[in-house]
């Protein structure tokens, strides 16, 4: 059934979990999500983007998670780093149950003025809002650790933004990336700061570019890549180790956004595909071993968020 965000991240801040919030953008995707939610009977976020909205369109969208919805889990339907105020608006009128507002990069102020207004809008349809303070940044925008470390959330700034914006959880940063590219070093979370947010801050936490990046899949990617000539692909790619992941659901992480996993089993799963069945046209057979492996990296991720068996 459809939930609001608020609503499934109170019986996990209850429970001591964190459920999963995967990016969909296509039917496929959707299914390899829903179907393992419904099979781990846990939770489910599922969230799209302004460019996945620009790519599969918002009605499709609505459609399709609402009919995915009535399975017998809670399904919250997301718009991940909402920036256009628009869209977040028309958003919360054609029927998503939760929004972000991802001022991130704004000044203070105006992070905390815009905030409000989408907090404004949502309080009157019962939708959820998550805003974010710090920022989080790619290994590709900054060069050096320390230079990330200063987008890094303050402790107290998020103490104040929350209860200045009214927001229904919030987005830390304390050391991960979106992407596959995320650590050049040791892969490590700044786990004091979050502790320290967690005891000023009365709303869930989210952690955002939490995906693992499965060695053995990046190892799968190169094979297949060798096979075409080309073993360069994803090389140096790097992401945030389950042991991280659960210390910082320990220190209160309630929400983990997951999208580059589930891009990354989907090209696996295609470039096997393509390689292996040389004689096949259908697209319903090519992308069957995406969605075996995308739905095997949705099992794992919720067993590791410890949502499974929790709906
Ligand atoms: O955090 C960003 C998500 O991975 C969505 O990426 O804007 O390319 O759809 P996207
Ligand atoms: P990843 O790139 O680590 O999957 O993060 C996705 C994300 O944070 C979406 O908002
Ligand atoms: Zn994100």
């Amino acid at each position: 059934m459809l939930t609001t965000l608020k609503k499934i991240l109170f019986r996990a801040e209850r429970g001591g979990y964190a459920v999963g919030a995967f990016n969909i953008n296509n039917l496929e995707i959707l299914q390899a999500v829903i179907e393992t939610a419904v099979e781990e009977r846990s939770p489910v976020i599922i969230q799209t983007s302004e460019g996945a909205i620009e790519y599969a369109g918002l009605d499709y969208l609505i459609a399709m998670v609402n009919l995915a919805a009535k399975s017998p889990i809670p399904v919250v339907l997301h718009l991940d780093h909402g920036k256009n105020l628009k869209l977040i608006k028309r958003a919360i009128t054609a029927g998503y149950t939760s929004v972000m507002y991802d001022g991130s990069l704004l000044p203070y102020k105006q992070n905390v003025a815009n905030t409000r207004r989408v907090v404004s809008w949502a309080k009157l349809k019962g939708v959820s809002v998550e805003a974010e303070i710090g920022a989080i940044k790619g290994i590709e925008d900054l060069v050096t650790v320390d230079e990330k470390r200063a987008f890094y959330t303050n402790p107290e700034e998020a103490q104040r933004f929350a209860i200045e914006t009214g927001c229904d959880a919030l987005a830390v940063s304390i050391g991960t990336a979106h992407g596959a590219y995320k650590f050049k070093e040791e892969a490590k979370l700044d786990i004091a700061r979050l502790k320290k947010i967690d005891q000023l801050v009365r709303v869930p936490l989210v952690l955002h570019g939490a995906s693992e990046i499965d060695q053995e899949l990046v190892n799968e990617s190169k094979e297949y890549c060798e096979r075409l000539g080309d073993c360069g692909r994803l090389k140096g790619a790097k992401g945030v180790p389950d042991s991280e992941i659960r210390r910082a659901i320990k220190a209160g992480i309630r929400k983990i956004n997951i999208d580059s996993d589930l891009r990354l089993a989907f090209t696996v799963g295609l470039r096997q595909a393509l390689t292996e069945m040389t004689d096949e046209i259908d697209p319903r057979k090519l992308l069957t071993p995406s969605k075996a492996l995308m739905k095997a990296t949705v099992r794992d991720r919720m067993r590791v968020f410890g949502c499974k068996g929790q709906a």
